[in-house]
């Protein structure tokens, strides 16, 4: 057999962080990059410029030796482009009939009430007087597009319709449609990740804590401390069902949310998440290696830990020109660095610290303390 080659679509860090795990199993991955300076342009083994939207360019990621699959590294992948996969013979792992439900937040919930999965109250907003209704019995709330938001963009916390006018208008003048849910009390925000292939095997990771700061992931904790072993199966049976009944292939990452009644599902990523990126260096199988060996419909790893605590903490962007000069700077040998190669601009993700250990808090505080010198050398 050949060497199986992996075609991605998105050349940010996820596609960045595939390329080890595919060179350790020898596997090409060939990567769709927006530029020659993308994250993921140096690291691929073949990298390709252009726009997934660009047909030219979706026919130059796919043409000979044709690649084996694609997959995705986010999920703003126009329906064109997956149906373009498909007529050209390449399997497109996870399929259309999956990744919508990950690209659109109303159908996503909509199927979430389907399979009788815990569910904010929520609906669909068109007008200022559907948001006032749902305000009116749920108090202030969560607006979000249904489409096109990440880290945070695309949600906004609402009391009034009048703090909605401007996303209002656009859902009015063909923009994002709108959905508004109740805002959640959350304890905290879990992460559960499950991992598919084709024929059906299904394997989790540990329930995952994270912590997000002005709606961007900052910190997650592998496992999530004092999480209830009931709780814990729960979160990984949902993240389970959802990935049978929806029929994904590769890795599924669910947020969630933990009230004291119980969880409620947040959203759905299908693709390697910053929740999962512990397990690089906390885990038998990283996500992307399993992501890889799930598209190709490969036996699935182990997703045991490798320490009783692991540690992720994002780098987000501060003030440094560039990032380099952190590596000589960081003292504590158990820091995991991993830099994504991109310029630094304020609250970017541009890399992160993985630290594993014995203490869930001086683990955190490790990697806490580390990511801030990568950072700029300060305090956190
Ligand atoms: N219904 C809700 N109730 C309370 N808080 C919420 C609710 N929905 C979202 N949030 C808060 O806003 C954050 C971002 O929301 P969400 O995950 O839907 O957005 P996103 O931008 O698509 O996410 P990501 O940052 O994961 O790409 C959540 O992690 C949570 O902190
Ligand atoms: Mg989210």
């Amino acid at each position: 057999m050949t060497p199986p080659i992996v075609a991605v679509i998105g050349g940010g860090q996820l596609a960045r962080m595939m390329a080890p795990a595919a060179t350790a199993l020898g596997i090409t991955l060939r990567v769709l990059v927006e530029s020659d300076q993308a994250a993921a342009a140096a690291s691929s083994h073949e990298a390709v410029i252009g726009l997934p939207t660009d047909p030219d360019a979706v026919a130059r990621l796919l043409a000979a030796p044709h690649p084996d699959v694609v997959t995705w590294e986010h999920e703003h992948i126009p329906a064109e482009v997956v149906e373009a996969c498909e007529a050209a013979g390449v399997p497109a792992r996870p399929g259309l009939g999956a990744l919508r439900f990950a690209q659109d937040k109303i159908d996503m919930r909509a199927r979430m009430d389907e399979l009788g999965l815990p569910n904010p109250a929520w609906r669909q907003v068109s007008t200022a007087s559907d948001l006032e209704a749902f305000l009116a019995e749920h108090g202030t709330a969560v607006l979000k597009t249904a489409r096109g938001g990440y880290d945070g963009k695309g949600v906004r916390v609402v009391s009034s319709a009048a703090q909605a006018r401007d996303w209002l208008d656009a859902a009015a003048n063909g923009g994002p449609r709108l959905l508004v849910e109740a805002k959640v009390p959350f304890t905290r925000e879990l992460a559960a990740q499950v991992a598919r292939r084709p024929s059906g095997e299904t394997r989790t990771w540990p329930v995952v804590e994270s912590i997000q700061r002005d709606g961007v992931c900052s910190e997650v904790t592998a496992p999530a401390p004092g999480l209830s072993a009931e709780r814990s199966a729960q979160a990984r049976a949902i993240a389970e069902r959802i990935a049978t009944e929806l029929d994904v292939t590769g890795v599924l990452a669910v947020e969630l949310f933990e009230t004291d009644a119980g969880l409620v599902v947040n959203e759905l990523a299908m693709r390697p998440h910053n929740s999962g990126h512990w397990t690089i260096d906390g885990a038998v199988t990283s996500q992307f290696e399993q992501h890889l060996r799930a598209v190709l419909d490969l036996p699935l790893g182990d997703t045991a830990p490798l320490a009783p605590w692991t540690v992720m903490a994002n780098v987000l962007g501060g003030t440094r020109a560039s990032l380099g000069e952190a590596l000589g700077e960081v003292a504590d040998p158990g820091a995991k660095i991993h830099l994504y190669g991109k310029g630094v601009r304020p609250g970017r993700k541009v890399g992160h610290v993985t630290v594993t250990g014995a203490d869930a808090r001086e683990t955190y505080d490790r990697a806490v303390a580390a990511a801030a010198i990568v950072r700029d050398g300060g305090a956190a």
